[in-house]
């Protein structure tokens, strides 16, 4: 599918990963509403790139939110691709702690919620924004893709929660791909190993210094772009379709990865 002429939207725009996306999108000629709750940070991008942007505060769980922010995409062309990769509260810990306390349900709630229901929320929301976009060759009206992790598929120790919430994502790709056909809609989910961005702190090179050794190859931490790259194959490719794509350099976590 054409990128050039569709409008987007990208839930965690102003982030590390959905920084990188909203630029490439913008630079293969799309119109990208950024929704994200980081005003701030939104606010510079759209300052930066211009009237192809636009920033609409939008919390991924709320389901008044994600609508404005598609209503705005909408303004702007045919809504054609939905990208969610917000982030969400990363604790929880181990299912037993050392001292015999069962790990928090709320705790396990709070993970949940934006990573998984989030995702769904946006998923939803952007297939009925995108159904009513005129259909392009072969009935493709657009495409929806989504995050999860590779910790979706060997969570950590202490990451119950969150290898809960991004195995759910991995498991209703093909169930929503399914759904979504009889509109011409694709769903692709992408599952990244590890990418240098805020979400790990001020200290990257100590954080890079940490994982590298671990990735078979390449030997570093992936770039946002690259993860930004791998979305514009997805939307430009209309035969992938249904499946999850793992982009780690080969690295499997272990039980306490990376040792
Ligand atoms: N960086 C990695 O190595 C990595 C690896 C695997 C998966 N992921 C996934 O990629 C996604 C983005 O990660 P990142 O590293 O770019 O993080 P990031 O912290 O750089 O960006 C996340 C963005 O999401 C926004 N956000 C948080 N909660 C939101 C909500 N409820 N609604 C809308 N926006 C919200 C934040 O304001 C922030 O701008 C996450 O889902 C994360 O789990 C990242």
């Amino acid at each position: 599918m054409e990128i050039r002429g569709a409008s987007a939207i990208v839930t965690g725009g102003a982030g590390g990963l959905g920084g990188a996306t909203v630029r490439r999108l913008v630079a293969a000629g799309a119109k990208v509403v950024i929704a994200d709750l980081a005003t701030e940070k939104a606010e510079e991008m759209v300052k930066e790139l211009g009237s192809s942007v636009a920033f609409v505060k939008t919390d991924s769980t709320s389901e008044s939110s994600v609508q404005e922010a598609l209503d705005q995409a909408a303004s702007m062309g045919p809504v054609r691709i939905s990208v969610a990769v917000h982030g969400g509260f990363g604790g929880g810990g181990r299912t037993l702690k050392a001292d015999g306390t069962p790990h928090s349900l709320e705790d396990f709630r709070n993970v949940i919620d934006p990573y998984l229901v989030g995702t769904f929320n946006v998923l939803r929301l952007a297939s009925a924004a995108i159904s009513k976009s005129e259909p392009l060759e072969d009935g493709e009206r657009g495409v929806i893709i989504n995050t999860a992790s590779i910790a979706g598929y060997e969570g950590t120790i202490g990451q119950v929660a969150y290898a809960t919430a991004k195995a759910g994502v991995i498991g209703l790709t093909i169930a929503a791909a399914r759904d979504l056909a009889v509109v011409g809609i694709r769903v692709m989910t992408i599952a990244p190993g590890t990418f240098i961005t805020p979400a790990y702190g001020n200290d990257l090179e100590a954080v890079e210094a940490y994982w590298a050794p671990a990735i078979p190859f390449p030997k570093r931490m992936g770039q946002p772009d690259e993860y930004a790259k791998l979305v514009q194959s997805i939307v430009e490719n209309s035969y992938l379709n249904g499946e999850v794509i793992r982009i780690d350099g080969a690295i499997r976590f272990g039980p306490k990865s990376p040792k």
